[in-house]
């Protein structure tokens, strides 16, 4: 391997390779005679070449790690000497300008030429401060050519994993844009923001007071002038767009201040507070994530145990959904608390805020909404990201086909594979202009400005999120919206509808509104989550020796069914201090143990305990005789095919169970032995199988576990607090 250039990057991977053992010979060449010395001395590399000839020559892979705009010339002198095969790659802040080069130079971009960029540095320069250790945990990204010798991409992404690197691959467009907006433009503020200051003060006696925010804000601005003067010319483009966007929303920042304009700096600095917390989880240990479910977390869990104590679960995940979103639309302040903090309810906050929305919070589940009315949202600046929350996709995608502006809605990969035909298609009845992606999956784009009309919808599943997204379509639509549902569902969209003053119609299975009215605001409190306390009230029924009482569960009829099911099946749980709390059924729950029995689940329950059955399936397993489910086909849309892989699951600790097309047959009394499960990603399957190992015999793993914070943060504390013998590895 030739490294040419051994400034820190190239340094450091010369050193991470020998360290790695990664190639037989690691070959240096530098200008800096001093700097090529060191480099032996300091074993950073195995042999000095004298020069680009000697170092390339018998070269399988030749790095390139100099200044962007030399490039061209260290180019020119390797293409003489670069062996047939062998691969070219190079280290730089910009790729565009690297491709130019090698076409320049050779004419075209060869497959066994591949640009590369460690997002991994620091201030620091030269070989010196060269550190095996650099790109261990951070993001390397590749942007190959289609034309791309696929074993030399291997063999390249092997060598920056071996050297613990996580390659990504993308575009050289793509990665200009992005680098120019996270890396270049923070780079040139900061050498902007220090020279402006040091200049303001000849004898910079300034610094003498700067304090902690100076130091972390700047501390970039003490990187290689030269290095950075190559890399803002060569992404020139970009960079310049960056520099716009920035400058055109610092002038706005400073108008607002010039004007007093507190609800625009309110608003500026709450969402950036949220968008930086959110980025400093997704950043911890590594450089550069897209999102959370590239976090790997596992729970290990040891068998047996009982569940006691007094607990309150975290708040309603579809009640938090919507007080943020009739918050928003509402006119006035609207206060809410009990508000769940979990992933997928704190996408849809800072969706709202990406629309303008002013929202404190959330602190301790305290949030203030600063609502706009129905008209006062502003267009946001790129697609709503709304990570795995499929109640907010559909939701969203009925109150944005109304606004006057257009609008993109993506998430994970999970999200991105759930069906949203189910909501376009009536939304487009109504006169909405609605793309998505094949087989009407996600991202869906919006065209704004449509003039809406109100029709009357048979839904054809018993589903809340196309009933809800539509009745909030027809919050904008002319004349009246109604959408009749085959079986009764989760009804918390109505009963807040009224909450904020608009007049709901509902007519046995038939909900009705007409367009054209306003959202009062008002104030929230979100109950604890039914579908939360279904975990333990599962756990405390099939663990011996258990009593647990779980506080202020919403108990809304349209959500009990997890509770009757059980009932049914035999188990001891106690209603109690009834109460109505803002238009919502609350009360506590106490579960004892109890031996649960097999039965039929009546298809009528299953809308009532949509969500609850995957952990249903584990009291199943549990229970004594046969428990069959049927007319459930919706569980196999959800975050996963929650039918199949809680059957796979379940094979995995020998619990064998028949599945059929729309539910699942279970003879209980299996023993649940000790295995590994893969939750797919889904956190009530991760949750169902953390409740298993109450009745196990055996160790369990259950992989894959991070998006258990998207709808109940805290899950493992609590579970250990009550008896579960949990562990959760990779988590915060
Ligand atoms: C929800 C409705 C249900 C449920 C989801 C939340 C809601 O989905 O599974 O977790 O908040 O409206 P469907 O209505 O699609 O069954």
């Amino acid at each position: 391997m030739a490294v040419i250039g051994l400034g820190l990057i190239g340094g450091s991977l010369a050193k991470a390779v020998r360290v790695n053992r990664l190639a037989a010979t690691v070959v240096g060449t530098d200008t800096r005679e001093e700097e090529l010395a060191l480099g032996v001395e300091l074993g950073v590399i195995d042999e000095a070449a004298a020069s680009i000839a000697d170092a390339v020559t018998g070269s399988d892979l030749v790095v390139l790690a100099v200044p962007v705009r030399a490039t061209r010339d260290v180019l020119n002198a390797v293409k003489p000497y670069l062996s047939a095969g062998a691969v070219l790659t190079d280290v730089g802040s910009t790729k565009s300008s690297f491709v130019e080069d090698v076409k320049a130079v050779f004419g075209e971009v060869s497959p066994t030429v591949i640009p590369g960029h460690p997002i991994a540095g620091s201030e620091k320069s030269g070989i010196r401060a060269a550190n095996p250790d650099l790109f261990a945990n951070h993001k390397v990204i590749l942007t190959p050519a289609e034309n791309v010798d696929s074993s030399a991409l291997m063999r390249l992404r092997a060598l920056w994993e071996g050297c613990g690197a996580t390659v990504l691959t993308m575009s050289v467009a793509y990665h200009d844009e992005v680098l120019a907006a996270t890396s270049h433009l923070p780079h040139l503020i900061a050498f902007s923001l220090v020279d402006t200051l040091a200049g303001e003060d000849e004898n910079m006696d300034i610094f003498r007071y700067a304090a902690g925010g100076f130091r972390d804000f700047t501390r970039i601005a003490a990187s290689d002038p030269v290095m950075w003067h190559d890399i803002f010319l060569s992404n020139r483009d970009a960079v310049l767009r960056g520099i716009d966007h920035f400058t055109h929303d610092l002038d706005q920042l400073r108008t607002a201040i010039a004007n007093q304009d507190s609800a625009t700096l309110l608003r500026v600095f709450s969402r950036a507070k949220a968008a930086r917390e959110h980025f400093s989880r997704m950043l911890s240990g590594q450089a550069y994530v897209t999102n959370n479910s590239q976090k790997q977390v596992t729970f290990r869990l040891q068998p047996g145990g009982s569940v006691t104590g007094d607990i309150r679960v975290p708040g309603d995940k579809s009640i938090s959904h919507r007080s943020i979103m009739l918050g928003a639309l509402a006119e006035g302040i609207t206060e809410v608390k009990g508000f769940l903090e979990g992933e997928d309810s704190l996408a849809t906050l800072q969706a709202f805020r990406d629309m303008g929305v002013t929202i404190e919070g959330p602190d301790d589940g305290f949030v203030r909404i600063h609502g706009v009315g129905l008209n006062g949202l502003q267009p946001p600046r790129g697609p709503l990201y709304l990570g795995n929350s499929g109640t907010a996709m559909r939701l969203f995608s009925g109150l944005l086909a109304a606004q006057t502006f257009d609008s993109e809605l993506t998430g994970d990969s999970s999200l991105s594979k759930r069906p949203m035909g189910r909501v376009a298609d009536p939304l487009r009845a109504m006169g909405a202009v609605i793309d998505t992606a094949e087989g009407g999956r996600p991202p869906l784009k919006i065209r704004g400005g449509q003039h809406l009309t109100g029709i009357h919808y048979e839904m054809p599943v018993a589903s809340a999120q196309v009933k809800s997204c539509l009745l909030l379509a027809g919050l904008y639509a002319e004349g009246v919206t109604s959408v009749t549902e085959p079986a009764p569902t989760r009804d918390h969209t109505e009963r807040m509808l009224a909450g904020f003053g608009y007049h709901v119609h509902r007519d046995n299975g038939t909900a009705s509104v007409s367009g054209g009215g306003t959202l009062t605001a008002t104030a929230i409190d979100v109950p604890a989550d039914i579908s939360s306390a279904a975990f333990f009230l599962v756990a405390a029924s099939i663990a011996p020796n258990s009593e647990l009482v779980l506080r202020h569960v919403g108990m809304n009829p349209t959500r009990v069914g997890v509770i009757n099911i059980l009932r049914m099946m035999g188990a001891d749980i106690e209603v109690l201090a009834e109460r109505e709390i803002g238009g919502e059924p609350v009360a506590d729950l106490k579960v004892r143990s109890a031996q649960l029995k097999g039965i039929d689940i009546p298809e009528a329950e299953v809308p009532l305990a949509i969500d609850e059955f995957p952990v249903l399936f584990i009291a199943a397993v549990c229970a004594r005789g046969k428990t069959v489910l049927r007319g459930a086909e919706e569980l196999r849309v959800k975050e996963s095919d929650r039918i199949q892989v809680m059957a796979d699951g379940l094979a995995e600790l020998g619990v064998e169970t028949t599945v059929t097309p729309d539910g699942i047959v279970i003879e209980g009394g299996q023993t649940i032995g000790g295995g590994k499960v893969d939750s797919h990603g889904d956190h009530r399957i991760a949750m169902s199988f953390a409740v298993a190992s109450l009745c196990a015999v055996g160790d369990i793993e259950v992989t894959d576990c991070a998006n258990v914070a998207t709808s109940f943060p805290g899950f493992v504390d609590l579970a250990l607090q009550t008896g579960i013998r949990i562990a959760a590895e990779g988590g915060e």
